[in-house]
């Protein structure tokens, strides 16, 4: 039976990967599927929550009971995130959003030219929307999760990432071409802003997602 500690909350999940188009054909993107953030948002109305769930190109269904606001790039989702999180308990930012996007975008298919060497691609940064939900909050007490994906240095690079964004809890997970994304399990350790190191065995999505509300909950205010 699972305790509804998060009765009376609403909470907000970002989930998939962020597509940045270069054409009306192609993309900039990643391998995320979106199951991760999925699994966050199933638990959460397990334990009682009013979950809002911001999905970035998950070719997944809706789950039951879930607010899900459907986005596709990574200024979408800021856009979406910042409009939940007005009112949010939490937000749990699980989605894969790109770093940078083109720079310009080519209203018409863009063609190869015989003889012609290939443009470059110049990219422009985009919006870190954790970094800035961390760092001015909208609401007191509110608990902000990050995730890292990396291939190396995991640790070493997630502690340095959990300073850089300033999030309260950042979960740590490798990942690479067949690892994590797209699977139905995951390990991570999940950092916490005030030192706490919380090692999550490698299992279900869905488990890593329950040690994440459980820290969440531990965190959370009257
Ligand atoms: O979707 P699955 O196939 O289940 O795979 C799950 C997952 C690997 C995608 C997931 O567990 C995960 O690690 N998600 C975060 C991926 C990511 O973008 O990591 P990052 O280290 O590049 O970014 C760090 C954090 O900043 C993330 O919380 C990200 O959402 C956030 N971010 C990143 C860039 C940006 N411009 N804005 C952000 O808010």
């Amino acid at each position: 039976v699972t305790e509804p500690d998060l009765r009376g909350r609403h909470v907000v999940v970002s989930a998939g990967g962020t597509r940045e188009p270069l054409d009306p054909v192609r993309f900039l993107g990643n391998r995320s599927s979106g199951k991760q953030g999925y699994a966050l948002a199933r638990t959460a109305v397990a334990r009682g929550a009013r979950v809002t769930l911001v999905s970035a190109n998950a070719a997944l269904p809706d789950p039951a009971g879930v607010d899900v606001v459907a986005v596709g790039t990574a200024v979408e989702l800021r856009e979406a995130v910042l409009r939940a999180a007005a009112d949010a308990d939490a937000v749990v930012m699980a989605a894969a959003v790109a770093d940078f996007r083109p720079a310009a975008y080519a209203a018409g298919k863009i063609k190869k030219k015989d003889g012609q060497e290939p443009e470059p691609v110049t990219l422009v940064r985009n919006p870190d929307i954790l970094a800035e939900i961390s760092g001015d909050r909208v609401r007191s007490g509110q608990v902000i999760v990050g995730f890292a994906a990396e291939t190396d240095d995991v640790l070493a690079n997630g502690r340095a990432k959990l300073k850089r964004k300033g999030c309260d809890l950042l979960v740590v997970n490798e990942v690479g071409e067949r690892k994590t994304f797209g699977s139905e399990e995951n390990e991570a350790v999940v950092l916490g802003a005030d030192g706490s190191e919380t090692p999550v065995a490698h299992g279900p999505k869905e488990a890593l997602a329950d040690t994440v509300w459980d820290l969440v909950s531990e965190r959370l205010g009257e």
